[in-house]
């Protein structure tokens, strides 16, 4: 059994481009735990107790900023944006503009790029032991995209074992944007072998297809009868192996599943046996993205253990990839005036 504690503030005490990072934590009247860092606006760990009364570490990560430091294209827990996820080619046509995105991901553009809001060190904000806000203004233009942004992430800890994430954003020129949590789960605990055996419940009836440069070729496919098929919960390995080309593409799931759930209603729930430990997914977004863990190689993480392929799954919630591009995706145009609003709550629970 692995023993579980969060990383030591000391180890996240360092200067990037001029500005200090910390760690900071949270507790609830149960006992579970939080801890996050404003490199990133991410979040670094969560102990959450299992069937037995033990904390344990459900998110993958790092002890260090410099592990973070090394693994930046993983997205250990991070805010990702000005926009998750792909925009092909790094190019897009804004009100008539033309614009030339950084590019990261083979010709794309992939979570605001290379300089994407992972990379950023943001200003903080405690609030009654149980909120922190996390502040970035990113500069008009920066990594291509038009608009002065004015960006706030809240991680607020509540007694019902729920982090709740709250974005809000305000612009000076109309944009595009698109933000998530990056966070990679093992509900058995970080380093505990890898997520293949987890339960998932995804309700949703159509997902998002993509090409071999995994960007949406604009359709919206059934499940049914497919892999995708979550409707009825199945452990992720069942077809995660399977013969079918969306699965090729990504090296196994790397989509995004519709979403019409209302925020009090799961988009979607994970399950780990070992442990008993559950995750509920609730969001104001229209997606979710699955994401399996297909490019982890062999990292070395907290305590040195190491991130193999399928070691931890995302469920991001966000607007559809390539949205930009795609006039008929729901949208992810904000003009000046307006103040984008979104929310999702990781909710964690045991079964006995
Ligand atoms: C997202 C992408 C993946 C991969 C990871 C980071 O989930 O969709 O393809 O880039 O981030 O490794």
């Amino acid at each position: 059994m692995i023993n579980y504690t969060l990383p030591k503030p000391k180890d996240f005490e360092h200067n990037i481009d001029g500005k200090n990072t910390h760690l900071l934590t949270l507790t609830n009247r149960t006992g579970m735990q939080i801890a996050l860092t404003d490199y990133g606006a991410r979040l670094v760990s969560a102990l959450v107790p299992d069937k037995y009364g033990n904390l344990v570490d459900v998110i993958l990560g790092f002890d260090s900023i410099q592990g973070y430091l090394r693994a930046q294209e993983k997205y250990h827990g991070a805010t990702a944006g000005r926009f998750c996820n792909r925009i092909a080619n790094g190019k897009f046509t804004l009100e008539g503009q033309k614009y030339t995105l950084a590019q990261n991901n083979g010709s794309n553009s992939l979570h605001g790029g290379p300089g994407g809001f992972h990379e950023r060190v943001w200003d903080r904000q405690v609030s009654f032991k149980k909120k922190i806000d996390f502040y970035y203004v990113s500069p008009d233009g920066e990594e291509g995209f038009p608009g002065e942004l004015k960006t706030n992430v809240s991680y607020e800890l509540t007694n019902e074992n729920e982090i709740v994430i709250q974005f809000r954003a305000t612009t000076d020129k109309t944009t595009v944007l698109n933000l998530t949590n990056h966070a990679y789960f093992n509900l058995n605990g970080e380093g505990n072998g890898d997520t293949q055996n987890h339960i998932l419940h995804i309700p949703s009836e159509k997902f998002i297809p993509i090409n071999a440069q995994q960007i949406p070729i604009g359709e919206e496919y059934p499940v049914r009868g497919t892999a995708f098929d979550f409707t009825t919960p199945k452990k992720i390995v069942k077809d995660l192996h399977a013969e079918e080309e969306q699965l090729r593409f990504a090296h196994g799931y790397d989509h995004t599943f519709v979403n019409i759930q209302p925020i009090n209603t799961a988009a979607a729930t994970a399950y780990a046996e070992q442990s008993g430990i559950s995750l509920e997914v609730f969001t104001s977004e229209p997606g979710v993205h699955l994401y399996t863990g297909n490019f982890l190689t062999d990292d070395k993480g907290k305590s040195g253990h190491k991130y193999l392929k399928y070691g931890g799954f995302c469920l991001e919630t966000q607007h559809y990839p390539d949205s930009p591009n795609h006039p008929d995706f729901p949208n992810v145009i904000l003009h000046p005036g307006e103040v984008f609003e979104s929310k999702t709550i990781y909710k964690f629970g045991v079964r006995k």
